[in-house]
């Protein structure tokens, strides 16, 4: 006998229409991952030689991100016959002559469906010894799926697509979860011998099992206990209802795993984001990408954050960051925005209303205030006062402001790029710090203040103001 093979063959050719969407139906993200993405993750984790993903609509706007994630995957075309029948024909097409064994096929548009099912049907099937083994589940609003029909003894005996169905088929609610092993030759066999004869203008896979059935091969319908794992999604309400489901579970693992959260209806964590123990997340999080929170932190309320590293007892209030790095014992917030290129070091503090990017603030310094703080780096214990600007944009270039370690810096400067304020110096307040300032200097640019006495008193004379300086002089 030949070597037993795998092939796992991933359905993403369809056009989605239900969608309505200028996004392929299989890039539509949940938990922060394109459908396909959960489907590939899944099929690549059951170590098969082939793992087959077929596209064809937008095919431009699928092949790279497959290519960037999935390089060892091996894309097949879909040609212009429709139907997820078709579909597969054309993935077997990949395959080897000499191939024989396994064929598992999932869709792109079944995102939760996980490793551990397709291994317990793998095993029905090859101790079974079925021609094609599918899985099936009870929904109490089956519309849109394929219904399972079986005879009276129980035994699979064909599948009746939604728009093909009879009012008495209709009222079926076992399902086609879409999901498929079959034996490799009878498959083959099997889509050579089926057509396209139904609504719908297509060559069906569903067609094939029954084909299978005919020719004399056992089919097995395994019915899945878990609903969510086979919920396929056709339009947005069944993104959304899927979204949410994930997210549900995903926080309901960390919770387990030690993180607080309080309210896991307004808390969304991406699948690829990771949290350490005794982190809280307070109502209004978002976790994106790959964002790592370390021990103790605690995190919201009303924060996103996208690929930011966070370090352990740090604390992030109703702030806005993205693509930043943020160390141990820091604290954030609330009402700042930390772009692309931010590094808070350890026990540093960006507080109300500020905004950095590509700034790099050492251990222990403090922005509390009102700031911008664009390309920068900054040592160690520096405090940058109350509504400064880092002016680093001349209209053409950026340029870069260095700021020393334990600096002070007064209220309301302007530091015009490129510009060092060097250690232990301090500004006035006011100041637009436009030449170097040395270590132990202070820097000001501030003309002399002029009182001009009793200009109110002249020139405003009707006003409260005059009459309250006049009293007030009396
Ligand atoms: C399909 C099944 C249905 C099952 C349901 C489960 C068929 C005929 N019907 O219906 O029995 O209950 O899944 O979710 O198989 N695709 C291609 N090429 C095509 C058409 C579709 O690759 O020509 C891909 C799609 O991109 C999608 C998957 O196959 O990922 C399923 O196609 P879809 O049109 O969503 O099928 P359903 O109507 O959901
Ligand atoms: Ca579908």
């Amino acid at each position: 006998m030949s070597e037993q093979h795998l092939a796992v063959v991933v359905l993403a050719a369809g056009e989605g229409t239900r969608m309505r969407s200028a996004t392929p139906k299989v890039m539509h993200e949940i938990a922060g991952l394109p459908m396909l993405g959960h489907a590939l993750a899944t099929a690549t984790a059951l170590g098969a030689q082939y793992v087959i993903p077929v596209i064809r609509h937008e095919k431009e706007k699928i092949e790279p991100y497959i290519h960037a994630f999935y390089p060892t995957v091996h894309i097949s075309h879909q040609d212009d016959v429709p139907g997820t029948g078709r579909a597969v024909e054309c993935a077997l097409n990949v395959l080897p002559d000499g191939f024989s064994g396994a064929v598992v096929v999932t869709s792109g548009d079944v995102p939760l469906l996980d490793v551990q099912t397709i291994e317990s049907m793998l095993d029905v099937h090859l101790t079974s010894g079925a021609g094609a083994t599918l899985l099936t589940a009870v929904f109490s609003d089956p519309s849109g799926y394929g219904r399972i029909v079986r005879s009276d003894n129980g035994a699979f005996s064909s599948i009746v697509e939604h728009r093909d169905a009879t009012e008495e088929e209709l009222e079926i609610t076992e399902v086609n979860a879409g999901v498929y092993v079959f034996d490799y030759l009878e498959l083959k066999k099997a889509l050579s011998a089926i057509g396209t004869h139904n609504a719908a203008g297509e060559k069906y896979l569903t067609d094939a099992a029954v084909e299978i059935l005919k020719s004399g091969r056992e089919v097995q319908a395994l019915q899945v206990s878990d609903n969510w794992l086979v919920a396929g999604v056709n339009n947005r309400i069944q993104l959304q209802q899927v979204s949410a489901e994930l997210n549900r579970r995903i926080c309901e693992a960390w919770m387990l795993a030690g993180v607080t959260i309080t309210d896991p209806q307004t808390t969304f964590i991406d699948i690829t984001a990771s949290l350490g123990e005794d982190v809280t997340l307070l109502p209004g999080t978002h976790l994106k990408g790959i964002t790592r929170i370390g021990r103790g932190s605690t995190v919201g309320p009303e924060v996103t954050m996208l690929d930011t590293q966070v370090g352990e007892n740090v604390s992030i209030i109703k702030s806005h960051i993205v693509g930043a790095v943020i160390d141990d014992e820091a604290t954030v917030g609330p009402f700042s925005y930390l772009r692309a290129g931010t590094h808070l070091g350890a026990g540093g503090k960006i507080g109300t209303f500020v905004e950095t990017k590509n700034a790099v603030i050492g251990a222990g310094s403090k922005i509390p205030h009102l700031s911008y703080v664009g390309d920068a780096t900054i040592g160690v214990e520096s405090n940058i006062g109350a509504g400064t600007i880092f002016a680093n944009y001349d209209g053409v270039d950026k340029h870069h402001t260095v700021i020393g370690s334990h600096v002070r810096s007064g209220s309301h400067n302007v530091f015009v790029a490129p510009v060092t304020l060097g250690d232990g110096s301090y500004t006035a307040a006011g100041t637009v710090v436009r030449k170097d300032v040395e270590p132990g200097a202070l820097g000001m640019s501030v003309a002399p203040q002029r009182n001009l006495a009793d200009w109110v008193l002249d020139k405003r004379a009707t006003t409260k103001a005059a009459a309250a300086a006049k009293k007030a002089k009396e």
